[in-house]
């Protein structure tokens, strides 16, 4: 492999930049050339192709989004936008590819391996967390810090008035960042899309927690739930228990901001596997962290199979959310 190319899709998420550093710079270390896709596989279809030297990705382990930028492409579903995309890649000279997003740009890109000659190797990057296989994706670390903080803000609120507060997190249709943030931010209950919530008995706790003299109650919603949007939760309990509820959508204000620490670490070590990956016949995988360990799982598995919650956290809450 002489040229390898790098393009970042789907959502953006905290820590895409540190990854591309690292594949950029590890790459380089080891003699290939590093072409730059911007704007994901829209760009790739464009010709948008730039080439990346050590200096390019100066200063940008500690900045949000993405700066290669970030497209969701409907065109790239099709063999005959993959097949423009084969066309742009030869034309370059690139002959592997790393693909820095979820499960749904690895859906592409095993396509476009399948169908081409092109290698391809996924890092997982989305702030939701589903991604199979791994125990963490880029992103996703720093997208439950700032749902904790602002949690923490909205509680002084919610403290003063003796209020319920529901507060609407993202996640697609997956109930990582709820559950992980709930936890972190002591929130009585949370209401996830991959499990049944009883509306009415979620009003009984509220109130019985109330009587137990719980000033403030603050219930973590995540986006996908089956039940609706947290306005709708919100009225419905205010009139069921006559007292003052407010909901709160956080929304993309969790997919900005610098990175934490454990992703830009996380980032850094994936981004050096997925260049070592590829250049030892790893194209297929997508390469992760599992136990602490560097994984490569074949990157089918990222969406055929669905990583579970854990069980556990929603123990802890029942007991501590009193
Ligand atoms: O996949 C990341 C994510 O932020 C989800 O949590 C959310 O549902 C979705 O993207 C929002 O997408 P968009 O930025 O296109 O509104």
């Amino acid at each position: 492999m002489n040229r390898l190319g790098i393009l970042t899709s789907g959502g953006d998420a905290p820590g895409m930049n540190a990854c591309i550093r690292a594949v950029v710079r590890h790459a380089l270390n080891e003699g290939l050339e590093v072409m730059g896709i911007r704007r994901g596989y829209s760009g790739l279809l464009a010709g948008e192709v730039v080439k990346l030297n050590f200096r390019s990705v100066a200063n940008i382990i500690q900045r949000g989004g993405t700066i290669l930028e970030t497209s969701r492409c409907a065109d790239f579903l099709k063999p005959e936008g993959r097949r423009d995309a084969a066309v742009v890649l030869e034309q370059n000279g690139i002959d592997g590819l790393v693909i820095v997003g979820g499960d749904g740009s690895f859906r592409g890109a095993s396509a476009l391996m399948e169908e081409t000659s092109t290698m391809v190797i996924g890092v997982p990057a989305t702030i939701d967390n589903d991604v199979y296989g791994i125990d963490y994706t880029i992103g996703f670390d720093t997208a439950v810090n700032t749902a904790m903080e602002a949690i923490d803000k909205v509680r002084d609120t919610a403290d003063a008035f003796e209020r319920i507060f529901f507060v609407e997190v993202m996640g697609r249709d997956a109930g990582f960042i709820a559950l992980q943030v709930a936890v972190a931010a002591g929130a009585a209950e949370v209401i996830v899309p991959e499990q049944k919530t009883d509306l009415d008995q979620l009003c009984r706790t509220l109130s019985d927690n109330f009587k137990r003299g719980k000033r403030s109650n603050i219930v973590v919603v995540a986006e996908g739930n089956k039940l609706g949007h947290s306005l709708q939760i919100a009225q419905y309990v205010e009139n069921r228990l006559n007292t003052s509820c407010r909901a709160c959508v956080l929304g993309h204000l969790q997919r900005g901001g610098a990175p934490t620490a454990k992703d830009r670490v996380l980032a850094t070590r994936l981004g050096a596997a997925a260049v070592e990956g590829i250049l030892k016949g790893k194209h297929g995988h997508m390469v992760g962290q599992r136990n602490g360990q560097v994984v490569y799982v074949p990157m089918r598995e990222t969406w055929e199979k669905k990583k579970e919650l854990a069980v556990h956290l929603f123990e802890s809450l029942k007991v501590l959310g009193k």
